[in-house]
């Protein structure tokens, strides 16, 4: 019986994880770097590119202390190779490299947004045709899924909704990363108390955008201290402006979804990235979901923020197909799928 190894390294979350022959997880580790990163209120590139270079050889080992055989058995090592942080991203990628060249082993090259879009159907069967939102720290895309390939429908502009979500957090001296943070803060606040209009594209395209609301929320907060009680806690209308400014990111990633059903009418949709977690978002999809009697996936709660199992899986796929990377030649790409 083979294995799959799977190495992310792509941003703040240095990961390791093997999958089975039947592509099912043995093991996910994850390190995070969230403490590291805090008093920067993002990532540092060159810090989670140092980390990284400490963790995966340390979680490395601890995976083949718990599964001494499956690493000796390994039929090929999956490793995200971009987009992402190009610091961190070559750490994996040298890593995967001298490993797959000292072991004689296939090489493959991972998106990781193709690793998050696939994700919810890790150890069930992979829908021939269907809808995908990824929805994460560093991007936004709706995809279409068929036979014939993988298409991306659109993209943002500017910044990825949980980037703004981070943003916004630190607007209201919130800890990183804003989104867990403001997902539970808006649950006690009215999200119609403030009102964000919905971007429009120029060109007519449905893009997504998320600056103008990033802005809006700055323009409101700034040089304004009612926010705030005196103990530093929020206010109630600094709850509802953070429930209002989620709503807006809702509706918009709503609004494109939708569009993007007329035209493209699947019956399943997946939803994935670190925005995934939302309870807003989770809610407003099943909601439509529902009504549209489209079947929808999230994956498993583990797997929502950045892993090494949706690498596994994704690697797990492309081996079947008979894809294979050159161990010499392989390369990190920051920009992998987004021009
Ligand atoms: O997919 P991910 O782990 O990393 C990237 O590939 O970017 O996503 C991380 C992002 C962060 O910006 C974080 O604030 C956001 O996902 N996030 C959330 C929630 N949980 C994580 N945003 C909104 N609501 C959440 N519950
Ligand atoms: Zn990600």
């Amino acid at each position: 019986m083979g294995f799959i190894l799977g190495i992310e390294s792509s941003c703040d979350e240095t990961g390791i994880a093997l999958m089975d022959k039947k592509g099912n997880l043995l093991c996910n580790l994850i390190s995070s770097q969230v403490e590291l990163h805090r008093p920067f209120h993002g990532v540092v590139p060159e810090l989670a590119a140092r980390a990284h270079l400490q963790n995966l050889p340390l979680l490395f080992e601890k995976a083949r202390s718990i599964y001494p055989q499956a690493l000796q058995d390994l039929d090929a090592i999956a490793v995200t190779r971009g987009p992402g942080l190009i610091p961190a991203l070559l750490v994996g990628v040298h890593f995967a490299r001298a490993y797959a060249w000292a072991k004689r082993l296939p090489l493959i090259g991972i998106n990781h947004l193709e690793a998050h879009l696939f994700s919810p159907f890790i150890g069930k069967k992979v829908p021939a045709s269907f809808l995908g939102l990824v929805v994460s720290g560093s991007h936004a895309s709706c995809y279409e899924v068929t036979p014939q390939g993988i298409f991306r429908l659109n993209r943002t502009r500017d910044d990825a909704p949980g980037e703004v979500f981070d943003k916004v957090a630190k607007m209201f001296k919130l800890p990183y990363p804003g989104g867990p943070v403001i997902d539970k803060l808006a649950q006690q606040g009215n999200p119609s108390r403030y009102t964000f209009k919905r971007p429009k594209m120029r060109d007519g395209s449905w893009d997504f955008s998320f600056s103008g609301l990033k802005s809006a929320v700055y323009r409101q907060v700034e040089g304004d201290t009612s926010w705030w009680h005196q103990d530093g806690s929020l206010t109630q209308k600094a709850l509802d402006l953070l429930a209002s400014f989620q709503e807006a990111v809702v509706v918009q990633l709503m609004h494109r979804l939708k569009t993007f059903y007329a035209s493209h009418p699947q019956r399943v949709l997946s939803v994935s990235g670190g925005v995934a977690a939302n309870t807003a978002l989770q809610k407003a999809i099943h909601q439509w979901a529902e009504q549209t009697k489209v079947e929808v996936f999230f994956p498993p709660k583990d797997l929502i923020t950045d892993n090494a199992g949706m690498v596994a899986f994704r690697g797990w796929m492309l081996y079947q197909e008979g894809y294979q990377d050159d161990p010499l030649t392989l390369d990190g790409d920051p920009q992998l799928g987004q021009l």
